[in-house]
């Protein structure tokens, strides 16, 4: 079976600057951003025009995408599909999660990456991306976010059977933390 690497963090973390160096390491794999896929499936039905309004839809319309984006994830036969996504997203409604059993049923990661920074790292980060809507959040709430990822983290993997890795994408490491899963999925797949 081929590896299926699931990557999450709170957005504006990193995340898709870590998977971005590891792909274009990891030669042969392929990226597929979960809220890409939902996004064009959203933007087909004339239901949003911005990506950042998807979670201020009611929560019922978002489970529609969800299920449409793992199913169409589920599908990707290559090699190695490393999966840039959400444990859980704040909606209207409260915190929902991103990776609920049926998603993950469909998805059968073999990786399950969280990718973590400080809170002011963070915050600082959301601040000078211009291009993104996020939510504006203090040091405290960025705090219990980090907090709640590891809990929902840890019921994925429990759920799953994959094993869960925790990295740290300090200021100026995204590289690094690439390289770092590159030589572990180099060896996951040997
Ligand atoms: P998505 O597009 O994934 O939104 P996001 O979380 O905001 O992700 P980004 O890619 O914008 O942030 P990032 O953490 O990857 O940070 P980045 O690398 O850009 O999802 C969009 C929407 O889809 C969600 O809001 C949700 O509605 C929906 N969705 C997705 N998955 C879902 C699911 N499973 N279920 C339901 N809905 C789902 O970096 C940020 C900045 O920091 C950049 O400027 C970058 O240059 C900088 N930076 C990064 N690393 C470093 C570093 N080490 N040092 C210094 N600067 C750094």
């Amino acid at each position: 079976m081929g590896l299926r690497v699931v990557v999450v963090g709170v957005p504006g973390v990193g995340k898709s600057t870590v998977v971005n160096g590891l792909v274009s390491e990891y030669h042969g794999s392929r990226l597929v951003n979960f809220g890409s896929v939902m996004f064009d499936q959203a933007r087909a039905r004339k239901w949003v025009k911005d990506r950042d309004d998807m979670r201020k839809m009611p929560v019922e319309k978002q489970k529609r995408l969800q299920r449409g984006a793992a199913l169409e994830i589920s599908r990707m036969k290559d090699k190695v599909v490393v999966v840039d996504t959400h444990l859980f997203i704040r909606t209207n409604e409260g915190f929902w999660p991103g990776l609920p059993f049926e998603v993950v049923r469909a998805l059968k990661p073999t990786h399950l990456v969280l990718v973590e920074a400080s809170p002011e790292e963070i915050l600082r980060r959301r601040g000078s991306d211009k291009t993104r809507y996020r939510d504006k959040l203090t040091t405290k709430g960025m705090t219990e976010e980090l907090e709640l990822a590891r809990s929902f983290l840890t019921v994925s993997s429990t759920l799953t059977g994959a094993p869960m890795l925790v990295v740290n994408n300090g200021d100026g490491k995204s590289d690094e933390v690439a390289s770092a899963l590159s030589n572990m999925l180099r060896s996951a797949g040997s």
